[in-house]
């Protein structure tokens, strides 16, 4: 468990940028097929509080992607664990995930989804470390941007617990011993 929880970014102002999205999203998507594609288990509280807000007929997919194992560094090493069930060819994909860092998933991930011709794939990320960025990846929709620091809650975990908090921590302890 972790011992130096700090709120980083509290369950009000997720809120709040959730919703701003969300009118973002509807406006673009109006005349769109919109798929919205969950990356698991990460980004399940931000894609059900996103799609609540969202007012354009939409589909949801999920998908698991696994690159951490159960460390605090990605392993670089990413794998698609669980397929898509429906099919998004000619469909408007909008990946949504809970943290872009390396960008080592999302590279992977766009390129996966490119073979399965989907017309148009976007990215909706809630939390950006530019910081730690190795592969290039355009990001269409950013929740907010995040120091280079350990984070946990609203979906993001640590050994997989910290998932059901509704606010995003930083752990002190984990970010000095790491960094
Ligand atoms: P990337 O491939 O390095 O961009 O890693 C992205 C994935 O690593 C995310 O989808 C998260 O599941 C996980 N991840 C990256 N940073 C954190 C963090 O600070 N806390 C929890 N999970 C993280
Ligand atoms: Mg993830």
């Amino acid at each position: 468990m972790l011992s130096n929880l700090e709120i980083l970014i509290s369950e009000n102002d997720i809120q709040t940028r959730v919703n701003e999205l969300a009118k973002q999203i509807s406006n673009d998507y109006k005349e769109k097929d919109l798929v919205m594609l969950c990356v698991l288990k990460g980004g399940v509280m931000f894609m059900a509080d996103l799609a609540k807000q969202i007012t354009v007929p939409l589909v949801m997919e999920f998908l698991v992607v696994s690159s951490y194992g159960n460390d605090t560094k990605s392993s670089g090493k990413v794998s698609v664990l669980n397929d898509l069930s429906g099919t998004i060819k000619g469909r408007d994909i909008l990946i949504v995930e809970d943290i872009i860092d390396t960008g080592q998933t999302l590279n992977y991930l766009v390129q996966y989804l490119n073979t399965k011709e989907a017309r148009t794939i976007k990215i909706c990320t809630l939390l950006d470390k530019k910081e730690q960025r190795i592969t290039n990846v355009n990001v269409d929709y950013i929740g907010f941007t995040v120091p280079n620091a350990f984070v946990v809650g609203y979906g993001l975990d640590y050994q997989q617990y910290y998932r059901n908090l509704p606010y995003i921590a930083v752990n002190n302890m984990i970010s000095r011993e790491e960094s």
